[in-house]
Order: C-alpha cells, then sequence, then structure tokens
C-alpha cells in the first residue's frame, strides 16, 4: 500500500502555517492530503488558525473567539515566519476550499475541527452545512482531540471520513470504532513506536512525521498516510522507496 502523504498545517516547515502560501506550497510539493485546523470567530466565521490565540503566528494579541473575521484579516500571518510573507492575512475555511477546488485538488482534506480546549458552540453544524452547499472534488476526512465533536459531526454529515486523535483515550476510540464513527487513527508518531504492535488493526496516519528515519518506518510498515510538516522530503523519500 502506497503511504499518503499529509502536509501539516499546508506545508508548514517551509510556509508560515495554515497560510495560503502554505497550501499552494502542498500542492507544489505533490502532497496527497492536506491538514488543517478551524476555529470560530467571535462573528461566527470559520477560520483556519492553530492556536485558540493569535499570539503565536500573526502581529496580533488575544483569542480567535474575541476577534470579529475584519479584526482577524487586519493581522499579519506571515512576517514572524519570514519577512517575505509580511501581509500575508489568516484564511477563512472557504478561502482555502476555494484554492483546492481552483486546482482541483483530488486528495485528502483533513479537517480537524480544534474543540478540545474552547468547545466553540455550533462549530459542527456551520461545518456540515458549509459542505452540504459545496461541491468539493477533494475527499473530506474529519478529526478532532474532542470525541463530542467527532460524534456530532458524523451525526449531520455520516458520508464524511472520520479520524480519531483521541487514540489514547482507549475506551472510547475502540468504542466509535466499533460503532463504525471512526474509520482509524491519527496518533502522534512517538505514540505510534510505542504502541503499534499492541493496536487494532486500524488505518494509521500519524504526526508529525519530520525525520527521515519516522518516515522510512510508515513506509516500511506500510501505513494508510503520514502527516508531516516536509511534504517535498517525504515524496523524494518515497521515491526511493
Ligand atoms: O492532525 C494531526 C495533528 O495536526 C494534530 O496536532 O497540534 O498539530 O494540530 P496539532
Ligand atoms: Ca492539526
Amino acid at each position: 500500500m502506497l503511504t499518503q502523504i499529509i502536509a501539516h498545517r499546508g506545508s508548514k516547515g517551509t510556509r508560515p502555517e495554515n497560510t495560503l502560501p502554505a497550501f499552494e506550497a502542498a500542492l507544489a510539493d505533490g502532497a496527497d492530503g492536506i491538514e488543517t485546523d478551524v476555529h470560530l470567530s467571535k462573528d461566527g466565521h470559520l477560520i483556519i488558525i492553530h492556536d485558540e490565540k493569535v499570539d503565536r503566528t500573526t502581529d496580533g494579541k488575544g483569542r480567535v473567539l474575541d476577534l470579529t473575521l475584519a479584526q482577524l484579516k487586519r493581522l499579519d500571518a506571515g512576517a514572524k515566519f519570514d519577512s517575505v510573507y509580511a501581509g500575508t492575512r489568516i484564511p477563512t475555511l472557504d478561502e482555502v476550499v476555494q484554492l483546492l477546488v481552483k486546482a482541483n485538488f483530488t486528495g485528502i482534506f483533513n479537517l480537524e475541527l480544534k474543540t478540545n480546549k474552547i468547545h466553540y458552540d455550533g462549530i459542527e453544524a456551520l461545518v456540515a452545512d458549509y459542505f452540504n452547499h459545496h461541491e468539493v472534488p477533494f475527499k473530506l476526512v474529519y478529526s478532532s482531540f474532542y470525541p463530542k465533536s467527532i460524534e456530532r459531526l458524523h451525526a449531520l454529515q455520516p458520508t464524511a471520513e472520520f479520524d480519531s486523535l483521541f487514540e489514547s483515550k482507549f475506551k472510547t476510540a475502540r468504542r466509535l470504532h466499533a460503532e463504525h464513527v471512526i474509520i482509524g487513527y491519527h496518533p502522534d508518531i512517538r505514540w505510534v513506536r510505542r504502541h503499534w504492535l499492541l493496536l487494532p488493526k486500524v488505518q494509521l496516519r500519524p504526526w508529525t512525521v519530520n525525520s527521515e528515519r519516522d518516515m522510512r518506518f510508515c513506509y516500511r510498515h506500510q501505513f494508510a498516510g503520514l502527516i508531516t510538516d516536509y511534504p517535498g522530503l517525504a515524496h523524494r523519500l518515497r521515491l526511493k522507496m
């Protein structure tokens, strides 16, 4: 089985994470999939960013939840990574989807609902509503560290694929797998290395697989996928295996 290469927050290793340049680079790097994270703004927009706060990746301060879309759009999400990317904005979910639609991307779009620290009210319904009204060429794969989000979204959009990021909560992960809510696990690669011999035979796409050693490990064991900040490197290595 060919291990799919999924670009973590876009090509996070070479571009400002979770920005349009990062997703464009992932496509150019030949990624089979793209992983990204979604939060909710104060005025109810689906916002692509990793942290609950804007402080680490932008020139702003505060929680996404306390800022409107207009306020978020004024922030610079590129300069902290490299001044070359100054002026890069935080994208909305729709902007990322439109980029992938334009590129006719037919790979995996792995959307992580970042609901484990802040339980954004109604985010699952907004996401389901968005994809129920937009035809997309890619395969939609949802993940979350928060099992309730997976269960809620699965009830609204049962035809999408769901995978757990809460595999270490063995009971919950196994129950949702037995109920066919989740198909597989997206675990931390360090956890996989400790547990994989004991793992039930489920589809695995570990993160964050950045070293050549970890990439080879995933290829050798024919995991379904790997999630990496360096899809270009993973691609070159896969060609040699
Ligand atoms: O989906 C895998 C990975 O993205 C989960 O960790 O913190 O990078 O969102 P994090
Ligand atoms: Ca993520």
